[in-house]
């Protein structure tokens, strides 16, 4: 949601920017800009569309040594160069990410003093706000009017009298900074301070930042000076570039294994019982203590799109392992709906990036009624990974794509490694069984390779689907968590209308749309529900459908039930939704290149949603 990035040092500043911008575009992608100060005060230039149109809009030779750079994803106003950040007013100029929820009654007052806008933004007002606070203390008026604005920022403010320094706060949204070789540094995720350092900070909500070339100086909300917390990222560059795949998400399926190693093996303990020895999950090094998951009445499991769909998962292996119940809330639905919440309540928030904002908030409610709060967060010194309880880092590396896809299996084994260990904590499962299960787990690793194989057979069986203008998924239990993902997967970069029904649902009312041709893509990886399932099959094909058969390779199907069939590798079926989660994420990629669109950036979406 909007990418934001700051740079003062010994470098040229508009290229710092441009590169920064680049790196953070996945958050946004409608238009850019970037204001830089300049021998002639500060220079703006900002465009619509994307990272590239802006750097053919430089004015040649523009030579800075400090500036800030946006990418955008429109909340207030549509695409135009006008509502573009930076925004000017006076001697305020800043960028923006987040949404100031005041911001009509801020206009009217603001408008009062003879200020107009000239946007329709809600970032303009800040910047008019700021600028009417400033008497010559940037700190005074920034904290001044952080204490009128409602809502969430992320600001880098220059003011037109102190060039070569940048000031930030933040409110909701992220903002991570380095002071390194090259200078100072901001933006709003690591990856674009990345080429310059491995080590970063995150910057406290309500702190205020001073950027300068020599130095970054931190004030807390009291005026006192505070010291960075640096952190060093684990990965490297080349972890947050295509490495010779065509896109990201092409990059980040193929990542799997590795990612999936990452999150598995270092929670992987020997357990001696008796003369015999287990493989056990275990999260001491996490601090997640067994206490944890004791002595609960219910969990509630809560997050948003895919991240949400991974929660649907973990519930059925809660419910199987544990016997409590477990609910699975959409996060922006959590506030609203009241939520029963108790000290024996286990709330588990899932997020790859740890900042989304409605997510950010159900954590937020559940810890101050007292629930106990355990994250699975993909990026460290994240929002939601700082103000949970317990965390459980997925480690599944930078994902760039704005299609989830390693954070998604990541998600997958820490909800079956959490599920495990609560179990056996509880005395739900043995440690011979926990044992069991823990090694079909690791076994499930090879298996995503060999569905990486059948690239050639996922690209043949897309060509049928990129006509299609409305598709199915359809599966049981945990394949109805699976088909979930599916579609969310396949609609939000090939623009087709998808739906992901309980199998034994659709005779209840959607029947009526499966028509002749109509795809529909069947998850059957559970042996237990099969017959039921090949009912369901039965059912639409028998009005047409197009059926494309996910299944384990012993599954009896008549042939004359599917039009394609994709076996998956031999796995227990616990563990074939890794498997078939790949063979989704691949015909949805295929899908969208073979449409011709935009892979990575698909319209209308950011990678890092930090608005309600
Ligand atoms: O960063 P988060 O995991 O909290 O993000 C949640 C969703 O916005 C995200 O999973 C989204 O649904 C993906 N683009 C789906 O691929």
């Amino acid at each position: 949601m909007c990418g934001i990035i700051g740079f003062t040092g010994g470098r040229n500043a508009a290229g710092v920017l441009l590169d920064g911008l680049a790196e953070l575009e996945y958050r946004g992608y409608d238009s850019a800009g970037i204001s830089c100060f300049t021998q002639n005060g500060i220079t703006t230039v900002k465009t619509v569309g994307k990272v590239a149109n802006l750097k053919a809009c430089l004015p040649p030779g523009l030579n800075s040594s400090c500036g800030i750079g946006h990418t955008r994803w429109a909340t207030h106003g549509g695409v135009s160069q006008t509502n573009a950040h930076p925004h000017t007013c006076g001697r305020v100029t800043l960028i923006h990410n987040g949404i100031i929820e005041n911001y009509l009654a801020l206009r009217e007052e603001l408008e009062k003093t003879g200020r107009t806008p000239v946007s329709q933004t809600d970032s303009e007002i800040a910047a008019m706000l700021i600028d009417s606070l400033y008497d010559g203390d940037a700190q005074a008026a920034i904290r001044a009017a952080a204490a009128r604005l409602e809502g969430a920022y992320a600001f880098c403010i220059l003011f037109a009298d102190q060039p070569g320094t940048i000031y930030c706060i933040r409110k909701g949204s992220p903002l991570v900074a380095c002071h390194c070789e090259a200078g100072s540094i901001i933006a709003s995720d690591m990856v674009a301070l990345l080429r310059y350092s491995k080590d970063y900070f995150v910057l406290e909500e309500n702190q205020i930042a001073r950027l300068n070339a020599d130095g970054i100086a931190l004030t807390g909300a009291d005026g006192t000076p505070s010291f960075p917390d640096y952190q060093t990222v684990t990965w490297d560059v080349s972890s947050a570039q295509k490495n010779g795949f065509k896109h990201y998400m092409e990059k980040e399926i193929h990542e799997q294994p590795e990612a999936l190693s990452r999150t598995i093996t270092p929670r992987i303990i020997k357990y001696h019982e008796n003369g015999a020895v287990y493989t056990l999950p275990d999260f001491s090094a996490d601090c997640i203590p067994d206490s944890v998951f004791q002595k609960l009445s219910r969990i509630i499991i809560t997050a948003c799109g895919t991240a949400m769909h991974a929660g649907m998962m973990g519930k059925v292996l809660f419910e199987r392992l544990l016997r409590i119940p477990v609910t699975v809330d959409i996060a922006s639905e959590f506030r609203y709906q009241d939520p029963i919440l108790d000290e024996n309540t286990l709330v588990i928030t899932v997020s790859q990036s740890g900042e989304t904002a409605d997510t950010l908030a159900a954590l937020r409610l559940a810890r101050s009624a007292g629930a106990r709060t355990l994250s699975i967060v993909n990026v460290k010194g994240s929002s939601i990974a700082r103000e949970s309880e317990h965390v459980f880092y997925t480690h599944a590396g930078p994902e760039i794509a704005v299609a989830s896809t390693k954070a998604y299996t990541a998600q997958l084994a820490a909800f079956y490694l959490i599920a495990f260990r609560a179990a056996f904590a509880n005395g739900r499962l043995t440690a011979a069984e926990c044992s069991a299960r823990t090694d079909g787990l690791l076994s499930m690793i090879p298996s995503i390779h060999r569905v990486l194989e059948m690239k050639e057979v996922t690209e043949k069986l897309s060509r049928h689907l990129t006509r299609a203008s409305d598709l199915f998924f359809i599966g049981r239990g945990m394949d109805y968590a699976l088909s979930c993902e599916g579609s969310i997967k396949l609609k939000e970069i090939s623009y087709i209308h998808s739906e992901a029904y309980a199998a034994g649902e659709l005779k209840h009312g959607t029947l009526s749309l499966i028509t002749a041709d109509v795809p529909v893509i069947a998850l059957a990886t559970q042996h237990d529900v099969l017959p039921k399932m090949v009912s369901n099959i039965k059912e639409v094909r028998a009005r047409g459908a197009f059926v494309i058969l996910v299944t384990a390779a012993d599954a009896v199907v008549e042939e004359s039930q599917y039009d394609y069939r994709i076996d998956l590798p031999a796995t227990d079926d616990w563990f074939a939704p890794f498997a078939a989660a790949v063979v989704l994420q691949l015909i949805a990629y295929h899908t969208s290149y073979l449409r011709g669109l935009d892979v990575d950036q698909p319209r209308h979406l950011a990678k890092s949603v930090t608005v309600e």
